[in-house]
């Protein structure tokens, strides 16, 4: 399938679940380097990073605990946003390795956000993987540790990537069409 219709948008295959594959287990690779022999709290954050996760976590070499967490963002007046914890983590994070697995930074504006409130937990290191970034996008001060692959600054659905909730099965990733 290299075109589907999600709602009312078209869009065109851009990245193929083969690509995906090999750079997240790339990734993984670079991962398991820095966490042999550690066993750090990853954090899932819902929805979008669900099939991300699952792939990155299959191709890692130690034994993470995984918990799953999810924000809600507000857009309000302020430049810098706001999000709340709507369903938050409840194992410990004290004295804890952190990895928090993202689907997407596109403005950063979530993960900067997120990061206080995961720091706030007590955690002794909070380090963020995600399969994509938008460089050109980024608003904030933020460093990305673990990124799996950068894309130019087009709207992508699929591989647990949403246009207003649908997309999210497909196991390539499409971007808008033109
Ligand atoms: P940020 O706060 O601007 O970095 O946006 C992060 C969130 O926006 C991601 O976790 C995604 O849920 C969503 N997002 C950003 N870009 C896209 C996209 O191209 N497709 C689908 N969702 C996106
Ligand atoms: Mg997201």
């Amino acid at each position: 399938m290299d075109r589907i219709r999600i709602l009312d948008k078209d869009f065109e295959v851009s990245l193929k679940n083969e690509t995906i594959q090999e750079k997240v287990k790339a990734l993984a690779e670079r991962i398991n380097h820095d966490y042999e022999g550690k066993n750090p709290i990853m954090i899932c954050i819902l929805n979008g990073a669900f099939m991300f996760a699952a792939d990155l976590v299959r191709y890692l070499s130690f034994q993470p605990e995984i918990v799953f967490a999810r924000f809600a963002s507000y857009e309000g007046t302020e430049t810098t946003g706001k999000v709340t914890e709507v369903m938050g983590v409840t194992t410990s994070l004290a004295g804890r390795d952190v990895i928090v697995v993202e689907d997407i930074v596109d403005t950063g504006i979530t993960m900067y956000n997120v990061l206080p409130l995961l720091r706030n937990k007590g955690a002794s290191s909070i380090k963020i993987a995600c399969l994509l970034q938008k460089p050109e996008k980024l608003q904030v001060d933020l460093t990305v540790d673990y990124c799996a692959l950068e894309i130019p600054n087009d709207f992508i659905v699929g591989y647990g990537l949403d246009y207003d909730g649908f997309g999210r099965n497909y196991k390539d990733i499409y971007t808008l069409a033109k």
